[in-house]
């Protein structure tokens, strides 16, 4: 295999932790948005795997991406196979169709790291809302079953009373912050799946994941592993924004394609999912000690946000992953420093320093 976006390996536990669920997929047809950012090209990638290891019936994949937050530089070193994956420059937020029937729509389009969507905010909002209404229309035509990308942004910065955060938490989100051009994309993204369900049966889940990285996380991200994975590997002083106390979670990314497939396959019509890592909920200081401690040497300092970094941070992120793991038999593997070992190693191999 020749794609330097991701690790072999990966694909494989992918597989072993979606055995009940990959026949499914089985000369069905999906329709991808986002198919060239972070998640997009796990999922086009294991099709593509799927197609050339597991399945006797291939399925066909149409894939689409506008390149906003991406480049197109990645589609020939993905290595698909042509003849089942089609991809095609596409803004999906402009009305458009599909002839063929579609099974399934993974609509993960959006612009997620806070450096884009500062940069792009109406492009942002308008994916959450016109991209999502476009794809409900094709399900509803099509008869599809759709994940919607949502975010675990749409939380805001919860009260830590209800913290680690159920599905059916309300949020504490502002509509007119520096980062509600995101959240409030998310929101009404959700709300039109939602909308979507009650008026049209349309078999619509809302995923909110919480902090996915891993290999293929572009090194102009701008998210905060590929941030400390640049200043780590050019032994450059990193940063930390604040009081460096504020917390996440993060999911590598099997444990996170695996959770988003099981939404899709088995997921109750109508319903948000939560898909990430509760353990351990780790803050900015504490995840540079860790990676100085387990990685190698990380120079950090503490320092006033810049005005480029989007004001109202949430402190603190920690989900409840309880309804997945009921409903779907959802459980995430891979520990954090586990996790971090493979990232770290893999931008060492693929970031220009
Ligand atoms: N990775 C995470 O930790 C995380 C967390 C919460 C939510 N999400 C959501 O999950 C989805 C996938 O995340 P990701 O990490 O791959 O993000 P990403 O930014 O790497 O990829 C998103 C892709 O969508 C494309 N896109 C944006 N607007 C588009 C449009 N109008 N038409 C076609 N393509 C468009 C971008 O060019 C990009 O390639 C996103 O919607 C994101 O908001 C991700």
């Amino acid at each position: 295999m020749n794609n330097k976006y991701l690790l072999a390996e990966d694909l494989l536990l992918i597989k072993n932790g979606l055995l009940e669920e990959i026949n499914q997929f089985e000369g069905k047809v999906i329709c991808l948005t986002g198919a060239m950012g972070f998640v997009g090209r796990y999922f086009i990638s294991f099709f593509d795997f799927l197609n050339k290891e597991v399945f006797k019936k291939p399925l066909k994949v149409f894939a689409y991406d506008n390149f906003i937050s991406s480049s197109s530089d990645v589609i020939d070193s993905l290595s698909l196979d042509k003849s089942n994956i089609f991809f095609e420059k596409k803004d999906v937020c402009k009305s458009f169709n599909l002839t063929s029937n579609v099974d399934f729509i993974i609509h993960a389009a959006g612009i997620a790291s806070p450096y884009y969507y500062r940069k792009y905010p109406l492009e942002t909002i308008n994916v959450g809302f016109n991209a999502t209404k476009n794809i409900l229309e094709i399900a509803k035509k099509k008869k599809s079953k759709v994940i919607f990308f949502s975010s675990s942004e749409i939380y805001g910065n919860p009260d830590p009373k209800f913290l680690p955060i159920e599905e059916s938490y309300k949020g504490y989100v502002s509509c007119v912050g520096p980062r509600a051009c995101y959240d409030e994309s998310k929101r009404i993204g959700e709300t039109l799946c939602a909308a979507y369900h009650e008026v049209h049966s349309v078999h619509a889940n809302m995923i909110r994941p919480f902090n996915v990285y891993g290999p293929g996380m572009l090194q102009n991200d701008y998210r905060v592993l590929p941030n400390f994975a640049v200043k780590f590997l050019k032994k450059e002083n990193l940063k930390i924004y604040g009081k460096g106390n504020q917390t996440r979670t993060f999911c590598y990314i099997t444990d996170a394609i695996i959770g988003f497939l099981k939404v899709l396959v088995h997921g109750l019509p109508g319903q948000p999912y939560n898909i990430g890592n509760p353990k351990p909920e780790i803050s900015m200081i504490d995840l540079a000690k860790l990676i100085k401690k387990k990685i190698g040497n990380l120079d950090f300092s503490i320092t006033d946000y810049p005005d480029s970094y989007p004001a109202d941070e949430p402190e603190r992120r920690c989900p409840s992953i309880y309804k997945a793991e009921i409903q779907l038999n959802y459980k995430p593997e891979i520990e954090l420093v586990q996790g971090l070992l493979k990232f770290f190693g893999w931008c060492e191999q693929h970031y220009k320093l």
